[in-house]
């Protein structure tokens, strides 16, 4: 008999994994996450969510509630919307409905995740490098494009942190309006400008969001995506599962985002400290360590010196302090580092932390 299942699941055994940030009990600044939120101010919520819920029944009104807040907070018509179990699982989605035996164009470095489910579902994949700035190459990128279905672009990019210039993408998208495009925007709540009401009139832009960074509920599991209202209505009716997500997770969705007032606080905090690590990074470092424009809740540098690259992920391990190791890029010198924005006193840890090393 054909053993096409061993065969397929040796095959699929080969692809990447998706690595996750570490589990640790010391300062974990590698997964992005709104670590200036209080964790009792989510607690409170939480409790307050699992207190009102019968899990015996399927989430329906809850459902209906967090659109209509998901709608007010966003200020975009709920027939725009649609939610997914994490923005991760609405990529998986898309791939899976529209990725079948298609061409992608994207480029690196970026969110890995998207990568390997485009290897599960055996896409083709070009990857076109980031300029040494971070920028993208628009002449290849648009050549590549021509070429694909699908076109993903995360901006603003994970690791790199800088949001792309928005007149650029526009010129990009020009060109492609017969594509798939999908944006991701995870770190918008940091960034200068979205692309929303370009991408409601569009027939062919999806933007992903979630509110596991700024929101500060990547352990929720909720994500959500602007879209035409045609593509939102199958994706909601056909496409996503019946009960993605849980009564309990959504109920915690629509409180957090009754409280925008403070998350928004926390954006602040994020975005001053941002600047204070990036402005004291800069005059205390020589050429060895570059620090890269972001519009995200992380910084992005790169160390020119491989060996102190490595000394310096030595030295954070042993103070206990995780970062996102991104390890050498192609064309770039030395080996780079992605760091998560914290509190005040979680950021001095850091930079106390990286000036030990020599
Ligand atoms: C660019 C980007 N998109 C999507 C996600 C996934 O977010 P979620 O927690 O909503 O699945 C992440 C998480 O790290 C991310 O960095």
């Amino acid at each position: 008999m054909d053993k096409w299942f061993e065969s397929k699941l040796m095959e699929i055994g080969k692809l990447n994994c998706y690595i996750k940030p570490v589990k640790s009990k010391g300062l974990k600044l590698d997964a992005n996450e709104n670590l200036v939120l209080k964790k009792n101010f989510i607690k409170k919520i939480a409790i307050k969510a699992i207190q009102k819920e019968d899990l015996r029944k399927y989430p329906l009104q809850q459902l209906d509630n967090f659109y209509l807040q998901l709608s007010k907070y966003t200020k975009i018509d709920k027939k725009n919307l649609a939610i997914g179990n994490g923005s991760d699982q609405i990529i998986d989605l898309i791939l899976s409905a529209f990725g079948k035996e298609k061409r992608v164009t994207t480029f690196t470095p970026t969110f890995s995740y998207f990568i390997d489910r485009c290897q599960l579902y055996s896409m083709k994949i070009d990857k076109i490098p980031l300029l040494q700035d971070n920028s993208i190459d628009k002449k290849k990128f648009i050549q590549s494009a021509k070429k694909s279905e699908i076109i993903y672009i995360c901006s603003p990019n994970n690791p790199t942190g800088n949001q792309f210039d928005k007149e650029l993408l526009i010129d990009i998208f020009k060109n492609l309006d017969d594509k798939l495009i999908i944006l991701d925007e995870a770190y918008i709540d940091f960034a200068n400008y979205s692309f929303f009401s370009e991408t409601v009139k569009s027939q062919n832009i999806i933007i992903l969001r979630t509110l596991s960074k700024a929101f500060g509920l990547a352990g929720a599991r909720l994500g959500y995506c602007i879209a035409n209202e045609n593509f939102s209505s199958i994706f909601k009716n056909i496409i996503q599962y019946p009960y993605a997500i849980n009564n309990i997770s959504l109920n915690i969705g629509n409180e957090i985002l009754k409280n925008s007032k403070y998350i928004e606080k926390t954006i602040k905090i994020i975005k001053k400290e941002r600047k204070r690590i990036v402005d004291y990074l800069n005059k205390t470092n020589n050429d060895e360590l570059k620090v890269f424009q972001t519009d995200s809740n992380f910084i992005f540098f790169q160390v020119s010196d491989i060996n102190k690259y490595e000394r310096i992920l030595t030295q954070l391990k042993k103070d206990k302090i995780s970062v996102k190791a991104i390890g050498m890029i192609k064309d770039r010198e030395g080996g780079h580092i992605r760091v998560t924005i914290g509190t005040k006193r979680m950021n001095n840890k850091f930079l106390s932390s990286l000036s030990k090393v020599t």
